[in-house]
């Protein structure tokens, strides 16, 4: 089967300044990426905060350009479509649903906002699918003419899903699209967002650094470390049982109490690596409970493990001893 979105060996860097006078060092947040998605499938990104995964969702919806690789949608090199015609076909859904909502505009004029961009229909048609989209993704039709700051996150998630949706994509990229809501009602949004793949025959891409988010919902999971992914596996495989020591520490943490506590509690000592000072060899080795010397100076490679792979030295390949 084709792909429906393709990254070949994506890179991005900045450059970013370490004060004044010092002169401009390269930040390297995406570092050779390579991944496919399937038409309807859910491919879940995971990986701690800093790992890389916002930069590249902006490169695989056309907003970022990679400082290196290619990333193809149907087929088609993404840089050489237009800026509509992208947006008819892949739509983001961000973390934060009040920011990204004009709060002076009406629920019923933000999800309509994309049928005006795109000179879609009149007055009465829009109003028409408006209402169509409200009663989608679960939003009483008596909301159409509130403001975004008289309903709860939740609904407001629910808004930017509707204006994400009323140009019928064909793929979501979700950043985080829980993340900022309660406890309560992110399982609410999870399941929605599984319906309405069911409903509209939708492909997702799912970021998040909750892998229990991810588990709910994603057929394949990419771990991101330093912005490569260190695993990628069908689901089942990866939470069965985990290849890289990485995922293994992931997996554990999110058996904390606290929900709300993110990775901060990953059983791995020292903070979040400095993607300006990448490790040499393994780039996770400072912290891998399971590394042997090896590790510090020899770049692992892919190893093919069932349903998927893991670039680590330790991994034994499929059907070995
Ligand atoms: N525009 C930018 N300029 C400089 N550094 C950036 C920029 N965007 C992201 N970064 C850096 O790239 C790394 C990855 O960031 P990001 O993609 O946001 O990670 P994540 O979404 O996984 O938290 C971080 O170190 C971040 O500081
Ligand atoms: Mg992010």
């Amino acid at each position: 089967m084709t792909m429906l979105l393709e990254a070949r060996d994506v890179h991005r860097s900045f450059s970013v300044s370490s004060g004044m006078l010092k002169p401009k060092r390269t930040l390297h947040a995406v570092n050779g990426i390579t991944l496919g998605v399937r038409k309807g499938e859910i491919l879940g990104l995971v990986g701690e905060s800093g790992c890389g995964k916002s930069t590249l969702a902006k490169m695989l919806l056309g907003s970022l350009a990679p400082t290196r690789g290619q990333i193809l949608f149907d087929g088609q090199p993404l840089a050489a479509a237009d800026r509509l015609a992208r947006a008819r076909r892949i739509q983001p859904i961000f973390q934060d649903p009040y920011s990204s909502l004009n709060p002076r505009k009406t629920i019923a004029s933000i999800i309509a906002l994309p049928l005006v961009v795109h000179g879609i229909g009149d007055a009465a048609e829009r109003r028409r699918r408006v209402m169509e989209q409200m009663d989608l993704v679960g939003l009483a039709k008596r909301h159409a003419e509130a403001y975004p700051s008289q309903l709860s996150g939740g609904q407001r998630q629910r808004v930017a899903i509707a204006r994400a949706l009323i140009l019928r994509p064909e793929l979501i990229i979700a950043d985080e699209p829980t993340s900022a809501l309660d406890v309560s009602v992110q399982s609410q949004i999870l399941n929605l967002l599984l319906d309405l793949r069911d409903e509209l025959g939708l492909t997702y891409i799912l970021i998040s650094h909750n892998l229990a988010v991810v588990e709910h919902l994603a057929t394949r999971v990419a771990v991101i470390y330093l912005g490569r992914i260190v695993e990628e596996r069908d689901t089942d495989n990866l939470f069965g049982e985990p290849g890289h020591p990485y995922s293994r520490a992931l997996l554990s943490s999110v058996l904390t109490p606290d929900p709300t506590a993110g990775m901060p509690d990953v059983p791995l000592g020292v903070a979040f690596p400095n993607p300006l000072e990448p490790p040499p060899g393994c780039s996770f080795h400072p912290r891998c409970p399971q590394a042997i010397a090896e590790c510090s100076s020899t770049v692992p490679r892919p190893v093919t493990i069932a349903g998927g792979f893991a670039e680590c030295l330790r991994c034994r390949p499929a059907g070995a001893p």
